[in-house]
């Protein structure tokens, strides 16, 4: 078929793309070979170095089925059909792996085509920031970005960006979990003195979710009082449900539908794996959550200007929106959206999934007590631990599939403290019982100053959250 057959000499983007199929071929037939598992190991590894390499000469990524054209728009890898990464499923709807140790980020990034974030860039946040870089950025859990140096660049020469982020409203009850986008958020908002709008996309959960429209409605509110809780500062901040200012912005809707003209069926559903049975409002919903990434979408915030730079801070599953977002932005006249990506938030059972508020038993609640807290981690946290004490203290426990040790690196602000207890987890002299005590004393204060903090909320401060406003900033 082509006569690269190591991918050395293959150059033009027509070269590469055969020796990728042809490499995923081979990782395929290794796998249902039942090949050595070093073998395969290593073909995989050729084949993320092809697809770097093909994304390096065609700025695009690879996707089997799709040859290189000139004009092509790539939107997206989509799912993984090489076979190199179908152990994990990260999509707007599913994440799930086969590793204890959770999704692999790295191998992520190839797929996305985004970059990691180095030591380098939190160096310069912290830099430019004038702030101890937050303990999230320290310890990888927003892991990857895009154009990120571009933001940092700009507001160095004096020029200034918003944040976006949001929320599907599919329940009453939020879990931890829930607040890992927003408690970075709000740190962000600080430290760089900019505003900030949430999109509570209550249409999506009523297109999607065996809901009425009022308990989507009412969910956005209800979901409002947690976030407003994280803190966020009312002068600088635009909370919105879909529902409600589709209809009260139009230029809002004019952003939508100047979206909507620019992306095809073909991508949609090459984005997000919709079908020919899937109603036409998840259709046409990709083009609703991208509209916030717009500054023009906002005039009480940004009046007409339509230049204004967005960041948006996500869980990595919220990717292919914006992926979609920023191919489609230079094409209507708009700066790209830039992004940071965190990882998500481990399920009690283990990190092969994400905590799901669908789950009670996987899940721990804002609203839950000290004594449920306590009692949900103690029974279901997966351990990394030995089976005996004696067994423990010998080989000591694995904190890399320990959900307990995982949740702290998430809440423990201080870095030796948890250093130390990795350290005594690992040589055993930390035993899993004091290690699941140690999480619990973490997250019992946190929840309930949550709740105390919810309490004060009134529906007065989420009326005023939630009006379109003018927003207090210099940009
Ligand atoms: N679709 C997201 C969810 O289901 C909600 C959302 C809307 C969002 N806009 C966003 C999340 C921007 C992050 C950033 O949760």
């Amino acid at each position: 078929m082509t006569d690269c057959q190591d991918g050395e000499g293959a150059k033009t983007p027509m070269e590469l793309y055969k020796r990728l199929n042809e490499q995923g071929e081979k990782v395929r037939s290794l796998k249902t070979a039942n090949a050595e598992k070093a073998d395969i190991d290593a073909a995989v590894q050729m084949l993320l170095k092809l697809k770097t390499d093909y994304k390096q000469v065609t700025g695009q990524d690879y996707k089997a089925g799709c040859p290189p054209s000139e004009n092509m728009v790539v939107l997206d890898n989509g799912p993984a059909t090489d076979g190199a990464d179908e152990d994990d499923t990260v999509d707007p709807w599913n994440v799930s792996t086969t590793s204890a140790k959770g999704v692999d980020y790295d191998k992520l990034i190839v797929r996305f085509g985004s970059s990691k974030i180095e030591k380098e860039l939190v160096d310069r946040i912290e830099k430019v920031s004038g702030q101890k870089p937050h303990r999230f950025l320290r310890r990888g859990i927003f892991f990857s970005h895009r154009d990120m140096h571009q933001v940092l660049d700009a507001y160095e020469k004096g020029k200034s960006f918003y944040l976006y982020t949001g929320r599907g409203p599919s329940s009453e009850a939020m879990h931890v979990g829930h607040l890992i986008p927003f408690i970075f958020t709000k740190w962000l908002q600080d430290v760089f003195d900019i505003p900030l709008v949430i999109q509570l996309t209550d249409d999506e959960k009523y297109l999607w979710k065996d809901l009425t429209l009022e308990e989507c409605r009412r969910f956005a509110v209800e979901n409002a009082r947690d976030i407003i809780a994280c803190g966020f500062d009312i002068n600088k901040t635009f909370i919105f449900s879909d529902l409600d200012y589709m209809g009260a912005s139009p230029e809002f809707y004019r952003n939508v539908v100047k979206i909507q003209k620019h992306v095809t069926f073909n991508q949609v559903k090459g984005i997000f794996g919709f079908t020919d049975s899937d109603c036409i409002g998840k259709i046409s919903f990709p083009a609703i959550q991208a509209a916030p990434s717009f500054s023009n979408s906002f005039p009480q915030i940004f009046g007409s200007r339509k230049d204004v730079q967005c960041l948006i801070p996500c869980a990595i599953d919220q990717d292919p929106y914006f992926r979609m977002t920023r191919d489609v932005a230079p094409r209507i006249g708009y700066p790209k959206p830039a992004l940071l990506h965190s990882t998500f938030f481990p399920a009690l059972q283990g990190a092969q999934t994400k905590m799901s508020a669908s789950d009670m038993n996987s899940s721990i609640f804002l609203t839950d007590t000290p004594k449920q807290i306590k009692n949900k981690i103690n029974k279901h946290a997966f351990s990394g631990g030995k089976d005996t004490v004696e067994e423990h203290r010998k080989y000591g426990g694995n904190p890399d599939v320990d959900v307990s040790f995982m949740y702290l690196t998430f809440f423990l602000e201080d870095d030796e403290q948890l250093e130390k207890i990795k350290q005594d987890y690992t040589s055993g002299a930390l035993l899993t019982g004091e290690l699941k005590k140690i999480l619990i004393e973490t997250l019992q204060p946190m929840i309930s100053q949550h709740q105390e903090k919810r309490k004060q909320v009134t529906d007065e401060i989420v009326r005023q959250f939630m009006t379109p406003r003018p927003l207090n900033f210099n940009l």
